[in-house]
């Protein structure tokens, strides 16, 4: 059993990345925190419980940073964002209002405590929102960077992105964070990238065969992916209309690693600074470069393992 903590801004495809990995027989979640970022900070909690409470699952969320570290909120309003944006994600997510309440302290204090209570910790912690909790727990306590034992990034994207034309948004909405958490020396980091995520989309006839298993989490994730299915109206054939469901793969990988291909060593880091790149991660994998190799990238990804991996995960 894999043990992980999900810090996320839920938001459509965390929202399948937190049941999946409640319910999947090899996992266990440990605990949900949560960030500002698709949503504000009191929505991607609320949000976390909901989809909890529709699957059942008892498992503690501690909500963190309200806000970027170094920015007051989005370089662009979100209105703007969301309605340009395939990435558009509802404020509150159409399960039931929640039943449990948040728990008491705050994300960045808990994931300190669980690192350093526990200094074999074999807990992975699973980054897909903006890397805000994470960047403010390294800085408060920089010895979590030797007890995180293995962290999964969903960010950036080689050479696009879907906020900007460079940028994806966990990196582009707290750049600063990112740049801090990649940099920080945690041993074991993979990124999944928008390369990755786009290239495992799920179909209607995926959302057909999860509402076929019919258990609350494989219902409730067809809702959702329909939903973002949506929101790419751009693809080709129309009877192959798909959506990335970006979020949910990094926690499919902790079961199966070959869920993800084209697997390197980088030197990653993300800008800070420019005019037209906020955000933008670079990753630099040159024979000849002397910068430090930080972590994996992965550029690409199966589908169909990646089904399997929630076939597993609803199947009662
Ligand atoms: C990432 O941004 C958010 O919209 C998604 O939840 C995902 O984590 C994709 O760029
Ligand atoms: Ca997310």
């Amino acid at each position: 059993t894999t043990r992980l903590i999900i810090d996320c801004d839920t938001g459509s495809d965390d929202a399948v990345a937190i049941m999946a990995a409640a319910l999947h027989p090899d996992l266990e979640l440990v605990a949900v925190t949560t960030v500002n970022g698709n949503v504000p900070l009191v929505n991607t909690t609320e949000n976390s419980l909901r989809v909890l409470d529709h699957v059942g699952a008892d498992v503690p969320v501690y909500a963190g940073a309200p806000r970027p570290i170094v920015r007051p909120d989005f370089p662009i309003p979100r209105h703007i964002l969301n309605g340009n944006n395939p990435e558009f994600q509802k404020l509150d997510l159409d399960f039931p209002p929640s039943r449990t309440p948040v728990r008491e302290g705050n994300a960045v204090q808990f994931l300190i405590d669980t690192y350093l209570d526990d200094a074999n910790s074999d807990v992975v912690l699973v980054a897909v929102g903006p890397l805000t909790n994470v960047a403010l727990a390294l800085a408060a306590e920089p010895r979590l960077a030797e007890r995180i034992p293995r962290l999964v990034i969903m960010g950036g994207s080689i050479g696009w992105g879907n906020v900007t034309a460079a940028a994806e948004f966990n990196f582009w909405v707290d750049p600063e964070a990112a740049e801090a958490v990649l940099s920080a020396g945690i041993r074991d980091v993979l990124i999944l990238p928008l390369d990755a995520t786009h290239a495992a989309p799920l179909s209607l006839a995926d959302c057909d065969a999860l509402d076929a298993i019919g258990s609350p989490g494989a219902t409730g994730t067809s809702m959702l992916v329909r939903h973002r299915i949506g929101f790419y109206p751009d693809a080709p054939d129309a009877e192959k209309l798909t959506a990335p469901v970006h979020d949910a793969l990094c926690v499919a990988v902790l079961v199966h690693p070959d869920v993800v291909s084209d697997v390197g060593d980088y030197a990653v880091h993300v800008e800070t600074t420019g005019e037209r790149t906020l955000g933008a991660m670079l990753a630099d994998d040159r024979g000849w470069s002397t910068d430090r190799r930080n972590a994996r990238v992965a550029k690409c990804a199966d589908a169909h393992i990646f089904m399997r991996f929630l076939t597993d995960a609803f199947t009662p």
